[in-house]
């Protein structure tokens, strides 16, 4: 049955981090994968997660099953950060795997549920996001978004794309810090999108894995929660690896608004299908360390000084990249990096400028150009800028 199977392409991300283990350059430099680093380089599990694990240990709760939609207290946790004070009775939770499984989840409903709606995608996105939809069997297609030539949102472009989407299709947002692009919506934009999603009843998916990571825990919901007091019905799904670190302890959720209660708890009988059928129930460590941090006073205030030092770290660097690459009289304008918000910068390098700074300085970036800023430190920049300085 193997015997003359062909190998599959590598990841386009993940993939790169495979690559860079194998690399015996001693100053290789991985700013591919989107995995945030301290100053020293390392990846740290933050003191409030060791705090909340600490806790766990000394409870020794049961190792039973979780609900199919996973832990009550999480969900109500999530739906809290995601949108603060607001009313929750037309909103349900599933716990997933990190936000790709969140993602798989929302696929899966929307593909079974409803077989005609197309899922429309930000020109470009996360380069998983159309692979995932396509594994759920759903259809997917393409509204403009970012504008080379500025670096910056095409909005005038998006919101035709969006005037020509069918009522009862569904568009994919990122919810803030944008991926690939760090290009976001202003405010006034969001509350436009809002709009037009609405009157055209359109129904959004919110990808939403990167909070407070761009301007703020609150201000990196601000679009989201305009768009969801507008639009009767949304899907959001949320990440936790990034903003707590808790990458591979794979901690997401999808949370559905519907337009009343008793549709939402539709939804959810539905929601469980898909992931009893799929993974039949989530992994408990990651959510409990959410939960706990999320629910104590102390520990949610250190979280919140941690995901502010992380933010600081990278809005930081992205100055500071931005300078470098001046220092060394590159021809073209960087200043648009600083704009840009989350952990990736799209540079505007070519294909074959990535190719070369992978084969010629072991520096690892997407292959659309999306460098990992999150992963740039003091004692790294100056590589990178000579490197690209190079390739330019
Ligand atoms: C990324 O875009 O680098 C992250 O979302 C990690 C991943 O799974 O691709």
């Amino acid at each position: 049955m193997f015997e003359n199977l062909e190998a599959a392409p590598p990841d386009p991300i993940l993939g790169l981090t495979a690559a860079f283990k194998e690399d015996a350059n001693p100053d290789k430099l991985n700013l591919g994968v989107g995995v945030y680093c301290d100053g020293d380089g390392k990846t740290p599990v933050l003191a409030s997660v060791l705090e909340a694990e600490r806790r766990l240990l000394e409870r020794g709760d049961s190792k039973t099953y979780l609900p199919i939609d996973g832990s009550p207290e999480y969900g109500e946790a999530v739906r809290q950060l995601v949108f603060g004070s607001g009313n929750n009775a037309r909103r349900v939770t599933v716990q997933g795997p990190g936000g790709t499984g969140a993602l798989r989840v929302a696929g899966d409903f929307l593909h079974q549920l409803y077989p005609g709606a197309r899922l429309w995608l930000s020109a470009p996105t996360w380069a998983n996001h159309p692979k995932v939809f396509a594994a759920a069997g759903l259809e997917t297609a393409e509204y403009p978004y970012f504008e080379a030539a500025t670096n910056g949102l095409d909005f005038d472009r998006m919101l035709a794309g969006l005037e020509a989407v069918p009522a009862g299709d569904v568009v994919l947002l990122h919810g803030c810090c944008h991926n690939p692009t760090g290009v976001d919506p202003s405010a006034d934009q969001w509350r436009r999108l809002a709009e037009v999603l609405a009157e055209r009843r359109i129904i959004p998916l919110v990808d939403f894995a990167y909070q407070g990571l761009g301007d703020g825990l609150d201000a990196d919901a601000a679009g989201l929660r305009v768009l969801c007091d507008l639009v009767p019905e949304c899907l959001v799904a949320s990440s936790f690896s990034k903003n707590f670190g808790l990458y591979k302890e794979r901690v997401g959720a999808l949370t559905v608004q519907a337009a009343s209660a008793a549709a939402a708890a539709a939804v959810l009988s539905h929601l469980k299908v898909c992931i009893r059928t799929n993974f039949s129930n989530p992994p408990a460590h990651g959510s409990a360390i959410v939960t706990t941090v999320l629910q104590d006073g102390q520990l949610r205030q250190q979280w919140e000084a941690e995901v502010a030092a992380m933010r600081e770290r990278i809005n930081g660097m992205r100055r500071t990249f931005v300078a470098r690459l001046a220092e060394r009289g590159v021809a073209r304008d960087f200043s648009f990096i600083e704009r840009q918000r989350g952990m990736f910068s799209f540079s505007g390098l070519s294909a074959d400028q990535v190719a070369r700074l992978r084969q010629e300085y072991s520096i690892y970036i997407v292959g659309s150009g999306r460098i990992n800023v999150a992963g740039i430190t003091d004692r790294s920049v100056d590589r990178l800028c000579d490197a690209i300085a190079a390739v330019l």
